[in-house]
């Protein structure tokens, strides 16, 4: 059946007509799963694993991450208060140019600040030096290796913005540098960071001796049941053995895989022409905008796809955006006014990216606790929220 490998064992047996839908539920039991195999490489290797939160940013599940995870990694100043507010860890951030209106923020919040560029480094610097704290200011490398195929998703993709490469880096590095950082993956093995790690060391490995940390970016898909982790365990001890540094990792995607579902309901079904058009309660661009973006077809629990089964249906959102679709499905049973369908693994670049376009409503953010059978919702959202972006 599509999708249900992508279920825990908890919410596979939820039943979906308890949810009042839109609804993401996030099952705890699944993510401390996913934070023990985290925790397990951490002790192995050395490595600081660090949750990206632009991927995922779950307030009211930060207790459960501190436990196992040191710290936070930031996009920018929001994201570094959620984490020293929040998470109340480590605090790395990174950004491709800091606003001088917001830095003073950044410098409050964040432990570890990366650049993007020198000229970003040099002109912040005197606030970091002001901030009162000890902040290790870093540069984002780009080791000009592409393992990812997707252009969008490509940071070494030629003329890309991300990163300094080695002939615009030069040597030394300007002084107060301390480490560097590098994200190249998504979705990707160890074997991929093996050969990242090459081309960094091939390009910059003569700046490592003066360097005390190393920030390897996300990417790292660690929680997937074929990842190679003993690779990873064995990259990190042996890059920590040959240049003495420490190493901090910032997935996002691995922390949150397989840890939650997105619950609707069906609205409305109409025809047209031979087409079954099927209006649901949610909608791809306000809420799983990757399935436009990447694009990707989302599994559903219990469909296949077109005629696999016997009933047929283009799934669309509840936005005027004529591409507001999500995909063509089939079922064995035709579907229903008020059906619940369940879209699994919606932890991850969902609730991070929804958005209130056309004034659709959010899902609700609801914890499944699989240990005593719990729904507990953490967040509703209504009229004010969309009023009050606007
Ligand atoms: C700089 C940086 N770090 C970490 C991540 C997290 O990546 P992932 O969720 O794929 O592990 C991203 C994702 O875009 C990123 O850009």
């Amino acid at each position: 059946m599509e999708g249900t490998g992508l279920l825990s064992p908890g919410l596979l047996a939820l039943d979906p007509s308890r949810i009042q839908t839109p609804a993401f539920i996030i099952d705890k039991g699944a993510l401390r799963a996913n934070l023990a195999v985290l925790g397990e490489v951490q002790e192995l290797s050395g490595a600081s694993i660090l949750l990206a939160l632009k991927a995922f940013a779950p307030p009211s599940l930060a207790a459960d991450i501190r436990e196992v995870l040191p710290g936070i990694a930031a996009s920018g100043p929001h994201e570094a208060r959620m984490g020293r507010d929040e998470f109340a860890g480590i605090v790395h951030t990174y950004s491709p140019a800091y606003s001088p209106r917001h830095f003073s923020d950044v410098a409050r919040d964040s432990d570890y600040v990366i650049f993007n560029s020198i000229a970003e480094y040099e002109r912040h610097a005197p606030t970091v030096r002001e901030a009162g704290r000890t902040i290790a200011c870093g540069l984002r490398i780009n080791p000009e290796h592409s393992e990812v195929t997707t252009s969008i998703y490509d940071p070494c993709a030629p003329g890309s913005r991300l990163g300094i490469t080695r002939e615009q880096l030069g040597s030394p590095l300007p002084d107060g540098i301390t480490g560097l950082h590098f994200h190249t993956l998504c979705e990707l093995g160890a074997d991929a960071l093996q050969r990242t790690l090459a081309a960094v060391e091939q390009r910059f490995g003569d700046l490592l001796p003066g360097l005390t940390w190393m920030n390897w970016g996300g990417g790292h898909h660690i929680t997937k049941p074929d990842y190679d982790t003993e690779l990873l365990v064995r990259l990190v001890k042996d890059w920590r053995r040959r240049h003495d540094i420490e190493v901090f990792l910032e997935p996002g995607e691995a922390i949150a895989i397989r840890t939650g579902i997105l619950v609707t309901s069906v609205l409305d079904i109409t025809k047209s022409g031979e087409d079954r058009n099927v209006i649901l309660d949610i909608s791809a661009t306000a809420h799983m905008p990757d399935v436009l973006e990447m694009p990707y077809r989302p599994d559903i629990i219990g469909a296949d796809i077109p005629d696999a089964k016997a009933h047929t249906y283009r799934l669309g959102g509840m936005s005027c955006l004529a591409g507001d679709v999500i995909g063509d499905y089939s079922f064995d049973t035709p579907l229903a006014i008020g059906q619940r369908l369940t879209f699994p693994d919606m932890s991850h670049y969902t609730m991070v990216k929804t958005t209130n376009f056309n004034g659709v409503h959010l899902p609700s953010i609801a914890l499944y606790e699989p240990e005593t059978d719990s729904l507990d919702c953490v967040r509703e959202f209504g009229y004010e929220t969309y009023r009050d972006r606007l």
